[in-house]
């Protein structure tokens, strides 16, 4: 028996060295941490309970029959993050650039398949050159086994994926069908074509940084949705989204307790400027409306007009989507609605109330707009809201107006509770285009045009930049002081806590893509 220990031993061992000090060495040099070192700082001491480590691919082509690397590329199993079961798998770069075989892709799905029967969220960390060149076709189909898994696992358990590496061709589609992608800055990058193939097709002179680096997704692509320092930061990050999160459809988000803090909190209506034409920051608005350093913004470069992002109000999690009146005046684009869309979807599907903070002076007008279709992506965040059923409140705090109006959780399409200030203008448009439309050939006609204009325009605000013709048509539920603004959510949340709604039969819906 002690022979066959030290057999067990032995073989373990090689596997924990992955390609060896050298390789793991120059992973380190890069600024990287290796994949057990990621799973190890990660997941709760002790907790990381390791499956697959001794198998082996199966090539035998181009020499490869001449030597293994127990585990194959790739570290997965599963274990607790903040006491609560998570699936893993890193990808090891140190083994042939993590590169993906048929085996390496046999053991993910190994895991993706327990990560969804027993309905526990799923991280990936992508760390891989892609494609095990030597491997051809096989790892194409390791690649496809994935994909069909992400898919079928979408909307049941929450995906999370770090690409803390390259990532190129078809293996970014992994990490594109799950919920969340985080990046790490300089180290990381993704694209399906690298500036090589780049320069011979379209002659662009592109780094790798430039074409898929951290910051261009987060900032030109919106394909990542959270980008960090280094390694370390990248996984705070991720057990900070977890720490929102269910385990699973089935189940809802943990609830934390929560205990006032005797700091005072600023008045808000001080965050707001006199005048409906002042830029303000939302953001401001909506840290002082939830509990104290809980909100956790998603997406934070990408369509900055709108900010979304998880909070947490008398210690529930909530999903906040909210105008942001300093970008493009709060306008809503294309950018904004696909953002806004996903987001609202990620929520529906995992039980996450959601609050909506109202100042949108409507849709982004332009060929630009209308070409890269508006109208197509703007009724996606329209369908995203339409469709889903968690228990969603509404504060306008200020505009509200057109289409933008109906969009942005009105009540028309599902919200539960709709707040406004007194500042709130709920209107078809602002008072100076509507008086210019509806009087334009009075003011024309008239002897002082620009004095005509300024009386009708002040006729029009009187009647409708005001919530009261909504509040008197029950669109909105309630008329409150921007003091009050905390307290009343935390109530309606909790009054709707157990809120549940049936919608009729189907396969899924058509949602406009
Ligand atoms: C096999 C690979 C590999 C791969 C890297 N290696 N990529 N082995 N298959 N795809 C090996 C290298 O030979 C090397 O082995 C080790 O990993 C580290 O690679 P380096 O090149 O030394 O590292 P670095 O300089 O950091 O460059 C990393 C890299 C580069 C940018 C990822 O290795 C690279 O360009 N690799 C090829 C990328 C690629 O074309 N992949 C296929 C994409 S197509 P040694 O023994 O020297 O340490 C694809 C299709 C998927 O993925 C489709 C799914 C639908």
């Amino acid at each position: 028996m002690e022979e066959k220990k030290k057999e067990l031993e032995h073989r373990k061992e090689v596997a924990r060295q992955g390609g060896g000090e050298e390789r793991i060495a120059r992973q380190h040099d890069k600024g990287k941490l290796t994949a057990r070192e990621r799973i190890h700082y990660l997941m709760d001491e002790d907790s990381f309970k390791e499956i697959g480590m001794l198998v082996e691919h199966r090539c035998t082509e181009f020499g490869m029959d001449q030597f293994q690397f127990p585990g194959d590329g790739v570290v997965t199993g599963y274990g607790n993050i903040d006491g609560r079961l998570t699936y893993i798998f890193a990808q090891d770069f140190t083994v042939l650039g993590g590169s993906l075989s048929e085996t390496h892709a046999e053991k993910i799905c190994k895991i993706m398949d327990l990560a969804l029967q027993n309905r526990a969220p799923i991280i990936g960390l992508n760390d891989s050159g892609g494609a095990r060149i030597q491997e051809g076709v096989n790892s194409l189909g390791g690649y496809a086994d994935i994909f069909f898994r992400n898919t079928i696992s979408s909307g049941v358990i929450p995906q999370i994926s770090a690409v803390m590496g390259p990532c190129a061709g078809g293996a970014v589609y992994s990490p594109a069908l799950t919920d969340f992608i985080f990046m790490v800055e300089k180290t990381s990058y993704m694209f399906v074509t690298g500036p090589g193939v780049v320069k011979t097709v379209t002659r662009e002179n592109v780094t790798a940084e430039e074409l898929g680096g951290a910051r261009a997704h987060a900032t030109k692509s919106g394909v990542t949705q959270f980008v960090a320092r280094d390694d370390k930061h990248c996984l705070d990050l991720i057990k900070s989204l977890l720490s929102y999160l269910p385990q699973s459809c089935d189940d809802k988000p943990h609830r934390l307790r929560y205990r006032e803090s005797s700091e005072l909190r600023p008045k808000l209506e001080e965050l707001m400027p006199d005048s409906s034409r002042k830029a303000y920051d939302m953001k401001k608005i909506l840290i002082e409306i939830v509990d104290t350093k809980s909100f956790f913004e998603v997406q934070e470069d990408f369509a900055q007009n709108l900010i979304v992002g998880f909070a947490r109000v008398g210690g529930q999690s909530i999903g906040v989507v909210a105008n942001q009146p300093r970008r493009l005046a709060g306008v809503l684009d294309v950018k904004a609605s696909r953002k806004g869309a996903r987001f609202v979807r990620f929520c529906d599907c995992f039980n996450i109330p959601i609050l909506v903070l109202v100042d949108v002076p409507g849709f982004l007008p332009g060929t630009d707009q209308e070409w890269n279709a508006i109208i197509a992506n703007g009724s996606k965040l329209l369908y995203a809201f339409c469709e889903s059923t968690v228990p969603r409140v509404t504060l306008i705090t200020r505009k509200a107006y057109g289409g933008a109006y109906d969009v942005m959780n009105s009540k028309h399409i599902g919200s539960d509770i709709n707040y406004a200030w007194p500042t709130a203008e709920v209107a078809v448009m602002g008072a100076k285009g509507a008086s210019e439309v509806i009087f334009r050939k009075e003011i024309s006609e008239s002897d002082n045009p620009e004095e005509t204009a300024r009386l009708r325009e002040q006729d029009y605000a009187a009647k409708f930049a005001n919530p009261y013709r909504a509040a008197a048509r029950g669109f909105i539920d309630e008329v409150i002081l921007p003091e009050e603004s905390r307290s009343k959510i935390i109530s309606a949340f909790s009054m709707l806590r157990n809120k549940r709604v049936d919608r009729p039969h189907k396969k899924h819906g058509n949602i406009p893509l």
